[in-house]
């Protein structure tokens, strides 16, 4: 993009960009890819949402990306959290995007950055600030006068703070895209001035900046200047708009998870295969949303029903730790990718050439070099291939590379070592290639609760119930109002309270028909029931004369999906009845906000306002916890708490908000089928830890948390037993890999590989001879070298990365008899 500054400041300016090594980037493109200073570029993305980790944890997560062949960090801007209300520009900590944006140029990435205004994102209410509601008249997301006033301002002052910061690559920053609205395209014909609008975001783009791209994504009628992007499991047969590069913005390696859902999972050899596919094809931009998606703290999860655990299945998991094998895999396939980047880039994309039915090679074969893929895209059959006089094997739904277009160098369902990506190491074996699952999930470890020593205090708790009681502040209406509108998302919580005289002790039928999200009903301060799926029916108790009826509402994240977000209301929707008595109009008391919430009682300078009393029993409803841990000393792992015993609510640790918890509820949507990599993906399939709770562990970030006497309050709704809350540790990373005898000359050793900063710590598992299992459930065979252990703790000890040559030679032959012997190996890094 054209640079803007007159001579004099030109010189000035030289002078800030020598000292910081930042220069202006000239971004444009052509109908193959984007050009960096002219130079087409091959880019692979990942998205990581800067408030779902803690700064601490960025320049690692950057590092990781950038070792794992990521060229560009890819981001959502959260209008609701950096503006909570109008005016109020919020950009510490979490939420400063500026100084993510300058740290991710710092690891040596590239960023798009998409502002939206609308951003779903699995974030409430899609980003969208619940305070818009209070503009009169206004129509959200349309060509609408109060809504494009109040957006345009945002995305103009968004775009200026990016130009005070010199964050555009035209100005020397790492900004090459930015993103104006979101998949608006499949949800345009719902608003009366969808294509004006769509306009509107394009002139309005053009008058802010031309310092980076504009893209939209999801958009088929994307204005002339700005790029049209794809979202899908799947992009290969994206059609770009006249003149434009293909470009996918979304590749979802995963899946977000609801509560009451089982774990999502992608086959990384799907994901390798949809990729490689993708690029052979035309493709010039893949971007894998998430690539590390992180947590939902606080109450950010959208809805409703999101978790907290925003792990996605991404290359990074939730604790920003690599998710094997998928992250050497992929990082594998981005290496191969980007050595034959200049062949790939200097023509268009080849027709393929048929090699048989479904099977077809994309040659890239010119002055600058010659690399060939062979895709087989039969979904159940391996077939051997004959290419330029020699052949090949290719697995089911896979792509093979081959370097020079003679040597297959990889292939997207075989992942194991091999010799261009040591770190592929930690990849599953050949043999399991079938149903490479992910290694098994990488749980925190266990570690019991009160351990002496360890984690002192955590089973001492002590705890006041603050039940449906007379709150401070309440006002009246009729009838029950929404509730979004009363609490603007600022907490989940509404009280709705009313009084009804009974002639008689009876009982009735209480039903609210449609509530929205969750109800707790209380019949003369008892309770009585909860209800999350959308309506209650419930036979109270009722004592001759008045009877008080208090029902808590609770929002679970704001929808966040394609709706007309301006009319999506919730609450007592339906109304409320007593037998054949239409409550609906009885008179209402509203109070937003339960008590110790409204009184912030879990900061720990307010701990002293509340009367704390030892329970004399447990499980006794709406109740507040307090206790405090100390952090084990001999680790620097990720840590999460284990609320497994607990019921459903909010926990803070040190005054930070970790974010719902509902350990109870199980996962049954859907069933874990058999996990097959093979035929088209999509998020039903492959789902792991059925009747299982959704999630029983909560990301406690390092930064959050001090040697000692860390406070840890919970805001229980049901009742639950805090003696159960253990404190857990993530797994350290193993490294493992098994190769036979039988493999192919140059490929005859193990490769083990830890991450940037580890080393090898310890030999888990070695076993020369007829070793079985898979990664983390290895077992000996009945041919075993017993110096199996020995020998590859003083090759790999203490190094990043080491090879173990499988031979006969270096174990001695333990069993003569016994052709093709293996070597199977787990280390563990630290
Ligand atoms: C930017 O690149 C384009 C295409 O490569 C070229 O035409 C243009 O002159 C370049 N602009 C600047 C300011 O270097
Ligand atoms: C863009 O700028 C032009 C010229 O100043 C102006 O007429 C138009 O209203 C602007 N459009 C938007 C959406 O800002
Ligand atoms: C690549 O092009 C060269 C020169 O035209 C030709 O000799 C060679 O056979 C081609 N390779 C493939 C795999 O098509
Ligand atoms: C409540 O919802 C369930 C599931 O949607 C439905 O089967 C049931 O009839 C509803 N009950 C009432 C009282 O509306
Ligand atoms: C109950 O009262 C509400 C509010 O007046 C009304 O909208 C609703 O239709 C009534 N329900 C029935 C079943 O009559
Ligand atoms: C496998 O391929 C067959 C034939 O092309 C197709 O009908 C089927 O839907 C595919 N299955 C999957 C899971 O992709
Ligand atoms: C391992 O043991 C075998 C059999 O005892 C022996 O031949 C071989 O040299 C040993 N290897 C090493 C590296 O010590």
């Amino acid at each position: 993009m054209r640079s803007a500054a007159n001579v004099p400041l030109l010189l000035l300016l030289l002078a800030a960009v020598m000292a910081t090594s930042a220069y202006a980037m000239n971004v444009t493109y052509d109908s193959r890819a984007l050009l960096i200073d002219g130079r087409r570029r091959l880019l692979v993305s990942g998205s990581i949402h800067y408030p779902r980790s803690t700064p601490d944890m960025w320049p690692e997560l950057f590092a990781r990306a950038k070792a794992n062949g990521i060229d560009v960090i890819q981001t959502y801007l959260f209008w609701n959290t950096n503006v909570p209300t109008p005016g109020e520009f919020v950009m510490s900590d979490r939420f400063d995007y500026v100084r993510f944006v300058q740290l991710a140029q710092e690891a040596g990435l590239y960023v798009n950055f998409r502002i939206g205004p609308f951003v779903c994102a699995e974030w409430t209410y899609g980003g969208l600030p619940a305070w818009l509601r209070q503009i009169p008249d206004i129509m959200f997301r349309d060509y609408d006068q109060p809504w494009l006033q109040v957006a345009g301002e945002y995305i103009t002052k968004t775009v200026q703070i990016l130009k005070d910061n010199r964050l555009l690559a035209g100005q020397g920053g790492p900004i090459i895209l930015l993103q104006i609205e979101n998949e608006y395209g499949g949800t345009e014909s719902r608003y009366a001035g969808g294509p004006q609008y769509v306009e509107w975001c394009g002139q309005l783009a053009a008058n802010l900046t031309d310092a980076a791209q504009w893209i939209m994504c999801s958009q088929p009628d994307a204005p002339a200047n700005i790029i049209a992007t794809c979202n899908a499991f799947y992009c290969d047969d994206f059609v770009p708009h006249p003149g434009q590069p293909s470009m996918w913005t979304e590749n979802w390696p995963g899946w977000f998870q609801k509560w009451g859902d089982p774990t999502p999972h992608r086959p990384a050899q799907d994901v390798a295969y949809a990729v490689t596919r993708y690029y052979i094809k035309g493709g010039s931009y893949m971007n894998y949303y998430m690539y590390h998606g992180g947590t939902n703290f606080e109450r950010t999860a959208g809805g409703p029903f999101i978790t907290t655990n925003y792990d996605y299945d991404a290359s990074l998991d939730e604790y920003g730790m690599p998710n094997e094998p998928k992250y050497s895999h992929l990082g594998s396939m981005h290496a191969v990718l980007h050595d034959n980047e200049a062949i790939m880039m200097a023509v268009p994309a080849p027709k393929p050439i048929s090699l048989g039915t479904n099977l077809e090679a994309h040659i890239y074969n010119s002055s600058v070099g010659c690399v060939a893929f062979l895709s087989n895209n039969n979904n159940k059959t391996d077939v051997e291939v004959q290419f330029n006089g020699r052949t090949y094997e290719l697995p089911a739904w896979s792509v093979s590379v081959l370097h020079g277009c003679v040597t297959a160098i990889y292939n997207t369902a075989v992942c194991r070592a091999h010799q261009r990506a040591p770190h592929d190491a930690a990849c599953c074996a050949r043999e399991s290639r079938r149903v490479c699952d992910r290694l098994p999930p990488l749980r925190p470890k266990a570690r019991a609760p009160c351990q002496s020593g360890r984690i002192r205090h955590l089973c001492l708790v002590v705890l006041t119930s603050i039940g449906p009681q007379a709150p401070a502040t309440k006002y009246w209406n009729k009838t029950p109002l929404e509730q979004i509108d009363q609490t603007l998302d600022h907490t989940d919580y509404l009280w709705y309270s009313t009084s009804y005289v009974s002639s008689s002790a009876t009982y009735a039928q209480l039903s609210l028909p449609q509530i929205t999200d969750v109800a707790y009903v209380y019949v003369n301060g008892k309770f009585v029931t909860v209800s999350w799926s959308g309506n209650v029916s419930a036979t109270v108790s009722l004592v001759a004369g008045p009877n008080t009826i208090d029902i808590l509402s609770l929002t679970m994240g704001l929808d966040n999906g394609g709706d007309i977000l301006s009319e999506y209301n919730c609450g007592l929707l339906g109304g409320v009845y007593l037998g054949s008595v239409n409550l609906t109009e009885n008179g209402w008391w509203h109070q937003t906000g339960v008590v110790g919430e409204r009184n912030a009682i879990f900061l720990p300078e307010n701990l002293k306002k509340v009367a704390w009393t030892t329970p004399a029993v447990l499980n006794t409803g709406l109740t507040w916890y307090k206790s405090s841990f100390d952090v084990p000393r001999d680790s620097q792992a990720p840590l999460a708490l284990d609320l497994t015993g607990m019921g459903k609510g909010y926990v803070w640790v040190n005054g930070h908000n970790l974010g719902r918890y509902w350990p109870t509820i199980l996962a049954t949507n859907w069933p874990c089928d058999v996990c097959d990599y093979r035929g088209t993906y999509d998020a039903p399939h492959c789902k792991q830890g059925c009747n299982m709770p959704s999630q029983t562990h909560y990301h406690v970030p390092r930064e959050w948390l001090q040697a000692e006497n860390n406070v840890l309050v919970l805001l229980e709704e049901m009742g639950g037993n805090p003696s159960k809350i253990a404190l857990v540790e993530r797994e350290e990373y193993v490294s493992c890999g098994v190769v036979g005898e039988d493999y192919p000359a140059d490929d005859l050793a193990v490769v083990l590989g830890c991450g940037t900063h580890q080393t090898i710590a310890g030999v888990d598992f070695a076993s020369y001879g007829t070793p079985m299992g898979s990664c983390r459930s290895y077992q000996q065979g009945s041919c075993h070298a017993s110096n199996s252990t020995e020998i590859v703790l003083s090759l790999c000890h203490g190094k990043q990365a080491c090879s173990i040559p499988v031979s006969a030679a270096m174990f001695g032959n333990p069993c003569p008899d016994v052709t093709n012997k293996r070597l199977a190996v787990q280390v563990a890094c630290a």
